[in-house]
């Protein structure tokens, strides 16, 4: 099973995939997190070089790397993980891209979409579990951290982020699970728990 986490920075997902790990865990199962960009090592040097602040990076060329990034992981870490059957857990996957570059920096949807399966090699998660919070709540939660070169982009592309991530809920409402996680850590990692067991136990 592929779970993947989205959402802008600050919702929460490293802080939920962690206690989402911890409970399937609990429950005797075997779990892998990778993040991307990265997860393997390949990917950990393309991801340097995506969030640097100094590099100059175009959006097509953002976008190559990222997909580059994103099949060399799936090649080396999910894939064989996944035929292990273990649960694989990654934060961020091809709905980023589709949210960041295709809406975010508006290179076309229909390309970008059809780059991000190519670079999976068709592999789709069984669930993504989407993390909705404000713009707002965003800056509140993310107010002490330095910036990588993505996050310093301004108010506006973050608002096409917000808008595209809602643009795949319409378009894919079953994979695509948007939970509101404007309350508490612990009030969040329930619903994310529920969504998980209703989801695992459909396989
Ligand atoms: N539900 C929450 N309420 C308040 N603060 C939170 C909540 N979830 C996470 N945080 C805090 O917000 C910051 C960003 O959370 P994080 O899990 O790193 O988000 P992301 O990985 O999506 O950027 C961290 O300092 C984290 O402790
Ligand atoms: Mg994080």
């Amino acid at each position: 099973m592929l779970i993947t986490f989205e959402g802008i920075d600050g919702c929460g997902k490293t802080t939920q995939i962690k206690l989402l790990k911890e409970y399937i865990e609990s429950k005797g199962l075997s779990v892998v997190t990778v993040r991307e960009p990265g997860g393997s090592d390949f990917s950990e040097q393309l991801r340097k070089i995506l969030l640097s602040s100094k590099n100059k990076v175009g959006a097509r060329s953002e976008l190559m790397l990222f997909e580059a990034a994103r099949a060399n992981l799936v090649d080396n870490i999910i894939k064989p993980e996944l035929r292990r059957g273990k649960i694989v857990i990654c934060d961020r996957f091809f709905d980023s891209t589709t949210a960041y570059q295709a809406f975010g920096r508006g290179l076309p949807l229909d390309f970008v979409q059809k780059l991000n399966l190519f670079a999976t090699d068709g592999l789709t998660p069984n669930l993504t579990v989407y993390l909705s919070i404000s713009l707002e709540e965003s800056k509140r939660r993310t107010s002490r951290q330095e910036f990588d070169r993505i996050e310093k982009a301004g108010d506006e592309f973050f608002l096409k982020v917000i808008e595209g991530y809602n643009y795949i809920a319409r378009q894919e409402p079953d994979r695509f699970v948007v939970i509101d996680a404007s309350g508490s850590r612990q009030e969040t990692a329930l619903k994310v728990r529920e969504v998980f067991e209703k989801r695992y136990s459909a396989l």
